[in-house]
């Protein structure tokens, strides 16, 4: 099959692949944990994170018998933190049906929390050899290119997924997977495409082109809602509230100051005030703002505004979700990104004390 990219592309990936820590071995966890980080996530931004978790969790079972509170203190900066708590729950349904091994049958892996079709076929190419294409943004993009595409229509995703399983190599499909991720991330990138030294220049139709780049044709991505927030920072002597997001919510199992989306028709101090009284039965009167943070996040950015205030009720509460912590005591909680800017902004051992 003269027409066929993989073949040259597995030759390319032989001298050029990146030599990166999930690829040392094929075995089912490491590469499973990898694949998880790996989503929504840069390589640069997942290695110290994957290394250091290996060293804590080396196991589906550490990972299983562990408090999620901890591991979601390992994840702390790696984002979208529901990737955690799903793998959490998924090791404990390995060890429990599946004798910690990765199931015989796609469609049980499939079934367990967090697993989808791109995460089941790295892992299943890499781990078992199963021929299944791993189609993330990178594959679909030089897919497009390959094919001379402009619209991901419904149509071309179905003609796209057609080429890269008759593409993908029977004997090395986890090879061919990974050949094509590093290709994307190197030669033919959204906004780069260097055609002298990509192996599949010859079997490709935008570069035949005058602007391979506009394949696919970029969507205009309109612009990110911003949203107002409010929190506050109630300090009792030398400690300060702090409270656990809801497991099941966006950052989910991460601490916090208590924090409001502010409505834009009553006063910040109002609502704060009312918010604190009513949720955690503390009644503090807010004294002012004292410094914002910006923040983005993938579907919309936050202003977080930090008001200071003054204690009135001396009510020192501690349960699974509130607590009262020491500024030293940061580093033992799970912080969203967006409060360690506001604690890096405040200098808290200079506080009230
Ligand atoms: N992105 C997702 N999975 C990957 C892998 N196995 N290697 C490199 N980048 C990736």
């Amino acid at each position: 099959n003269t027409n066929n990219i993989s073949p040259v592309l597995l030759k390319w990936y032989d001298h050029n692949k990146r030599d990166l820590p999930w690829r040392k071995s094929n075995l089912f966890y490491p590469v499973y944990l990898s694949e998880v980080m790996l989503q929504q996530t840069q390589v640069k931004t997942v290695i110290p994170f994957y290394t250091k978790w290996l060293i804590r969790f080396p196991s589906i079972e550490s990972v299983a018998v562990s408090n999620i509170d901890e591991l979601l203190k390992l994840w702390e900066g790696l984002g979208y933190y529901s990737r955690c708590i799903n793998f959490h729950k998924s090791c404990k349904i390995l060890i429990n049906k599946y004798d910690s091994r990765l199931p015989e049958n796609e469609a049980d892996f499939l079934k367990l929390p967090g697993v989808g079709n791109y995460i089941s076929s790295a892992v299943y190419s890499i781990v078992k050899n199963f021929p299944l294409p791993a189609i993330d943004a990178n594959i679909k993009r030089i897919m497009c290119r390959v094919l001379k595409i402009k619209n991901l229509t419904p149509y071309n995703n179905k003609r796209i997924s057609n080429a890269v399983e008759k593409f993908i190599d029977k004997d090395r499909p986890g090879d061919f997977n990974q050949s094509l991720m590093d290709l994307g991330s190197s030669i033919c990138t959204p906004m780069k495409t260097d055609c002298y030294i990509c192996p599949i220049s010859s079997l490709c139709k935008a570069m035949k082109t005058s602007s391979p780049l506009q394949y696919p044709l970029k969507k205009s991505k309109g612009i990110k809602p911003l949203k107002c927030l409010a929190a506050v920072i109630i300090f009792n002597k030398d400690k300060f509230f702090i409270v656990k997001r809801p497991i099941n919510k966006m950052l989910g199992g991460l601490w916090e100051l208590p924090t409001i989306e502010l409505k834009t028709y009553i006063s910040p101090n109002d609502q704060l005030f009312k918010y604190i009284k009513m949720t955690y039965n503390i009644t503090v009167s807010i004294n002012r703002k004292i410094t914002t943070i910006k923040h983005s996040y993938s579907h919309f950015d936050i202003s977080l505004n930090l008001y200071n205030c003054n204690l009135q009720e001396n009510n020192l509460i501690n349960s699974e979700f509130a607590s009262w912590i020491k500024p030293d005591d940061i580093k033992h909680y799970a912080f969203s990104k967006s409060n360690h800017k506001l604690f890096n902004k405040l200098n808290l051992n200079a506080w009230n004390i």
